[in-house]
């Protein structure tokens, strides 16, 4: 298996994830590493969808701390309820943000940013961390994104 993903020429989202999707699955199954693990996991979208920001905030001491990303530098601790990731670790729940400038309290690492998806990983029940994913377009997320998203999630929580 090469670490490089192949892709169809397709831009359709849903099929992009289909041919993704079980290609990084590939690339970290036998690998117990959580980091690489998660920085493969960043970098296998980031190449598949040109998004703005792919990345991973961990639950340590009560705070959201950055994790492996690709993109531009960003903040590195969020509080529960802070911003849109905070807000997802407090509703454990996937959030979609159309537009990230209507999100009360959306925190603002670039502002090239216009819209994001930010989805919880859950092991036993608790939020152990977020894939948070920005968009250099507005209204970029929907089901698609979410229930592939979702289904990595919960593989990577295994890595945990
Ligand atoms: N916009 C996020 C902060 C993280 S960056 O987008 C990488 C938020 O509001 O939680």
């Amino acid at each position: 298996m090469t670490e490089t993903p192949i892709l169809p020429e397709t831009q359709d989202r849903a099929m992009r994830y289909q041919t993704l999707i079980p290609q990084i699955k590939a690339l970290i199954q036998d690998e117990d590493d959580l980091i690489a693990s998660l920085a493969n996991t960043a970098a296998g979208i980031f190449q598949g969808f040109g998004f703005l920001w792919v990345g991973f905030y961990l639950v340590k001491d009560s705070e959201l701390v950055l994790g492996p990303f690709q993109g531009p530098t960003a903040c590195t601790r969020i509080k529960l309820g802070q911003g849109v990731c905070g807000q997802s670790w407090a509703q454990r729940k996937t959030l979609l943000i159309d537009h990230v400038d209507d999100f009360p309290g959306h925190i603002v690492c670039s502002s090239a940013s216009k819209s994001e998806i930010v989805v919880p990983i859950f092991v036993a029940n608790q939020v152990v961390g977020v894939l948070d994913i920005d968009s250099l377009h507005l209204s970029d997320f929907s089901d698609i994104d979410r229930l592939a998203l979702e289904d990595l999630n919960r593989v990577l929580a295994a890595k945990f």
